[in-house]
């Protein structure tokens, strides 16, 4: 038995009338698809001088290698078969991962998101992409879709009806489509059915088991610190679908999220012929991977940890007590190399609710 599935399914309690609701223009769940729209679409392009004030610079910036590490390995493994590589970036946002795709040298991107605004953002990104690109250098072609993907089939939207995908990377996405089996369904639906035998299909989400974990040990109905928190509606009962919680961030209310239990997930996902092959939270995904001297010379080019102590004119992110409690033990340590590369507390707690996963789809 999944280990995860042992240790939650005394906690989880099985739904009923999952889906006996209508799924018109009109429903409950459609009105949150319409927040995550709206929410999205009104996120403000921030430029990198803003970002990096922020708070959690260190810990987007943890994300963001993460994000970087998995696309680069996952597209190496493609390549060993195939010469011509295909995207789908399913919930792509603003293109975040636009300069992963193309330092990956992909041939053909699809971005599809929700958020109209985000997908405009994510097309003028990528032009200029282009534009300022070397003319020998060849970028990828690519489309750019505004679907809920959580209710619409992309296949009907594709220019080229038989295009096929390699990989299809859903980052921080699957999480809003646990409203309803339906839509969770359908999320899975878009991501797997046009991989060809042995593609990826590779994303993070938010670990159930790690979230009812610390909801269960805190005396509310929420947990968090200082830069991020989350609340449920009560504890005790977790259904597999529509288990809704609030996320906010940096004192921001994101829209409502909801768990997304793995061990159903991964059973979702066979219906589309697909194989988990990795499944890894963030704290153990960052602890493999930074072995390799590759990925650590690149976590520091993506200042992806904080320095610490920080330099003469530089200053922690936080000054809350206990906040580098753990780094400053470490470089108490006369044999300690320094200066230590660091996430403050409160961020580490944050990132470290997420896990990454990696589907293979059978032949
Ligand atoms: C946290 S952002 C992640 C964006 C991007 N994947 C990244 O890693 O930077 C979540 C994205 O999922 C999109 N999203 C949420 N629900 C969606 C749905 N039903 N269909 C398509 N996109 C959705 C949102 O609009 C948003 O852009």
């Amino acid at each position: 038995m999944h280990e995860i599935y042992k240790v939650l399914s005394s906690s989880l309690h099985i739904p009923v009338a999952l889906s006996s609701r209508s799924h018109s223009w009109v429903t409950e769940e459609s009105l949150h698809s319409q927040k995550v729209a709206t929410h999205y679409n009104k996120l403000q392009e921030c430029g990198l001088a803003e970002r990096n004030k922020s708070r959690i610079v260190h810990m987007r910036n943890f994300n963001n290698w993460l994000k970087s590490v998995l696309i680069a390995e996952i597209l190496d493994k493609v390549k060993e078969r195939r010469r011509e590589v295909t995207v789908l970036d399913l919930g792509c946002g603003k293109g975040g991962d636009l300069l992963k795709w193309k330092k990956g040298r992909i041939d053909k991107l699809v971005c599809a998101d929700i958020a109209a605004v985000s997908i405009e953002q994510c097309q003028q990104r990528y032009n200029d992409m282009r534009r300022r690109g070397h003319p020998n250098d060849r970028t990828f072609s690519a489309q750019f879709i505004t679907a809920d993907c959580s209710r619409e089939l992309l296949s009907g939207k594709l220019r080229d009806p038989e295009l096929r995908f390699d990989v299809c990377s859903c980052q921080f996405v699957c999480h809003y489509s646990f409203e309803s089996e339906q839509q969770a369904d359908t999320m899975l639906r878009n991501a797997c059915e046009r991989l060809r035998p042995g593609g990826f299909f590779i994303g993070t989400t938010p670990d159930a088991y790690e979230m009812v974990k610390r909801l269960e040990a805190s005396d509310s109905n929420s947990f968090g610190n200082e830069v991020f928190r989350v609340s449920f509606q009560k504890k005790g009962v977790y259904p597999l679908f529509g288990c809704q919680y609030d996320f906010s961030l940096e004192g921001v209310v994101n829209v409502p999220e909801f768990l997304v239990y793995f061990p159903l997930f991964e059973e979702m996902a066979k219906k589309y012929n697909m194989r988990l092959v990795y499944k890894k939270t963030f704290k153990e995904f960052f602890e493999e991977k930074v072995k390799d001297e590759k990925n650590k010379v690149l976590m520091q080019w993506m200042q992806a940890l904080e320095q610490y102590p920080p330099d003469e004119r530089g200053q922690l992110a936080s000054d809350s007590p206990g906040e580098y409690d753990h780094a400053k033990r470490i470089a108490a340590n006369p044999a300690a190399r320094r200066p230590l590369g660091t996430l403050s507390k409160s961020e580490w707690e944050a990132t470290s609710i997420y896990l990454v996963y990696v589907f293979e789809k059978m032949s």
